[in-house]
């Protein structure tokens, strides 16, 4: 066997330095990129979607919906790249107003982990950002926790909001973990080069203050290329890749944080350039650049 010093030595000469993506995950929209019209994502576009966040080192993609059949879309195309789905079911507007969808949709779930087994499903999030009391929220996750456990699927079930509503009321992060969104750039106050320490050192400290002992996943985070500027938070292509650097970077500060890199594309269809413009691929080289320094 070679001398590891010797094998480090001549490493050291003929391999570059390799970049590694120290995220989790990539969150997703169920609508293809860059169209001003929401146009579900075929098959086909799943399955290139699964691959091209599979070969930038990613290990899950978040699904936010299960409109677009994206539930057995992605859960296909994750399966066939060899990566996980964190799978959420989108409630628009009060958990009430939701309960005929949601109910259907855990049968969906129902259906797709009988098919596609529990180790393609890190969790299931009922609700992004949900517009409703936590009491209501939480009410429907134990719902529908229980309702899994009693037919057999072990899943991680939760709801995803804003870092801050869960910071002020834990009880969001009272069942199987904490999902929580934090974006740097509207929380105002930072630039992009503070993007990891945000999350890393302001974020996750509340988390894990409000959420004693529970798994942490950031379920987005991320920084756009066009639009307006938010104080010191510039949007704009470079500060978008800075970001996302930092925020690699930043990673590798606490392995037990699951972090998901906001968003695969850009959403035209959303409401203003902010918004539309987090997208991650078809914009920047991530392995050989933006994650090559950590
Ligand atoms: C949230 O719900 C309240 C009523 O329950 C409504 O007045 C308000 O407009 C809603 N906010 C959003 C952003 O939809």
């Amino acid at each position: 066997m070679m001398n590891c010093k010797l094998l480090f030595a001549i490493s050291a000469f003929v391999l570059p330095a390799l970049a590694i993506n120290n995220f989790f995950g990539v969150s997703t929209s169920n609508s293809i990129g860059g169209t001003s019209s929401y146009t579900c994502r075929t098959q086909a576009q799943w399955n290139t979607l699964a691959n091209n966040a599979k070969n930038a080192g990613f290990k899950s993609i978040r699904v936010t919906g299960f409109d677009c059949d994206a539930l057995e879309r992605s859960s296909a195309a994750a399966a066939a790249a060899g990566i996980q789905v964190m799978a959420g079911i989108y409630v628009a507007g009060s958990i009430a107003s939701a309960i005929t969808q949601i109910n259907n949709e855990v049968q969906l779930f129902r259906t797709a982990y009988a098919k596609y087994g529990a180790g393609r499903y890190v969790g299931l999030t009922i609700g992004n950002e949900v517009n409703d009391s936590a009491g209501n929220i939480m009410a429907k996750v134990y719902d529908v926790r229980g309702y899994l456990r009693s037919v057999g699927v072990t899943t991680p079930v939760s709801t995803v909001h804003t870092w801050v509503a869960i910071r002020n009321d834990p009880a969001l992060c009272g069942a199987d973990f904490a999902g929580a969104n934090a974006h740097a750039f509207y929380d105002g106050g930072r630039t992009s080069g503070q993007a990891g320490d945000f999350v890393f050192k302001t974020v996750v400290p509340a988390l894990k203050a409000a959420c004693p002992g529970k798994k942490i996943y950031i379920t987005e985070s991320g920084w756009p290329s066009r639009g307006g500027n938010l104080g010191v938070a510039v949007a704009s292509l470079n500060d978008e890749r800075n970001a996302l650097l930092n925020l690699n970077c930043a990673c590798r500060d606490d392995r037990s944080i699951s972090v998901y890199a906001f968003e695969y594309d850009d959403q035209n269809w959303k409401g203003n350039d902010n918004e539309r413009s987090f997208g991650i691929f078809g914009k920047f080289n991530l392995l050989g650049d933006v994650f090559a320094p950590c």
